[in-house]
């Protein structure tokens, strides 16, 4: 499709596989809900008890309703709140931040938080700095009181709205809406300024996770498990170096999904989690479009082995 070579795009992001949700009608709702589907199946929770669903995501399936209603929707969920989130690749740490305030205020017992992207379907497959990197997928999370001291301890969101310039999709929105020349013009596309975003990537991710770090009392050498957004692995070894988290302790899955921008951290989880020990002090960090970026600090609830493959949880 374009110039390149997986020389290429191996050595500047470490990507290897990407996945592209195909089928006709089919929007970043049919993968959240499969997400969700397989969440619920996993903790054996019944759909009636979900009290809210959030869902981060950048690629609704459209303006309004929003992809969380859908989502609630397909899996039978009713009548509960539900809404989108939406902070580019930062989402899921925004989403989980908001769930987290209603689970220690008392409001609610089971929120459901999906990360869903279908990047596919805003990226211009003729622009080659855009085109290797984004790639489909969606993954979901049960957030609960804890049952011990083991839980999600503290979150951390930022914006700099002057990021803009850097990383968007011009055309769509009610700025500039949708026209013949908007589309002859490719303006429904991701716009990214690759070298720009890299900097601050790097910057932001492991000034936050720093942030959190030292306002939890911690250092890089006590944390078990840093789960980096799946940018580019130059990002993601940069920042782990910049925090002193050797890279054995860095969930990394780019080379089997690319950026599935809100997807990213959910899908690193579930690929770990089989690894995972109660007790583990984890590091979630995201940084994306906006600028947004993110820290959550937790140590893991449960024994991973057990809940990878759907028994019952501890
Ligand atoms: N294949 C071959 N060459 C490519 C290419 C591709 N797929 N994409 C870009 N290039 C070229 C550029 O055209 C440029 O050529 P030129 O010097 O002749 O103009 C050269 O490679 C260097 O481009 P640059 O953008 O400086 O490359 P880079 O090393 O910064 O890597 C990214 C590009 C996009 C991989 C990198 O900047 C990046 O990952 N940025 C952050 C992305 C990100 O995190 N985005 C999401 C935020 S959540």
């Amino acid at each position: 499709m374009v110039d390149t070579s997986d020389a290429w795009i191996t050595e500047r992001t470490g990507i290897k596989e990407r996945r592209i949700l195909k089928g006709e009608g089919l929007g970043t709702s049919h993968m959240g809900a499969e997400a969700v589907r397989g969440l619920l199946s996993k903790t054996a929770t019944k759909p009636e008890d979900i009290d809210l669903l959030i869902c981060a995501t950048t690629t609704p399936d459209y303006v309004f309703p929003s992809t969380a209603n859908l989502v609630c929707d397909m899996v039978g969920v009713r009548n509960i709140g539900s809404f989108d989130v939406q902070a580019a690749c930062s989402g899921f740490i925004y989403a989980v931040t908001i769930a987290t305030q209603f689970i220690s205020n008392g409001h609610y017992r089971k929120i459901v938080v999906v990360g869903a992207d279908k990047m596919s379907a805003i990226i211009d497959y003729t622009d080659r700095a855009t085109c290797v990197i984004f790639g489909d997928g969606a993954g979901a999370v049960l957030i609960e009181p804890a049952k011990s001291t083991n839980g999600i301890i503290d979150a951390l969101i930022r914006s700099d709205g002057a990021g803009a310039v850097h990383l968007h999709q011009k055309a769509g929105g009610s700025r500039m809406p949708p026209s013949p020349e908007t589309v002859a013009k490719r303006l429904h596309y991701v716009h990214q300024e690759g070298a720009a975003v890299y900097k601050f990537a790097i910057a932001r991710m492991a000034e936050i996770a720093g942030e959190i770090l030292t306002r939890n009392q911690l250092n890089g050498s006590m944390i078990d498990w840093l789960v980096p957004h799946q940018a580019n692995k130059r990002i993601i070894e940069a920042t782990a170096e910049r925090m002193g988290i050797s890279m054995d302790r860095v969930m990394v899955t780019i080379q089997k999904y690319g950026n599935t921008t809100a997807a990213t951290i959910p899908l690193c989880l579930w690929d770990y989690e089989a690894r995972l020990k109660p007790g583990d002090k984890i590091i979630l960090a995201a940084f994306g479009g906006g600028f947004t970026w993110g820290a959550v600090y937790l140590t893991w609830a449960y024994d991973g082995a057990k809940a990878a493959n759907g028994h019952a949880r501890l």
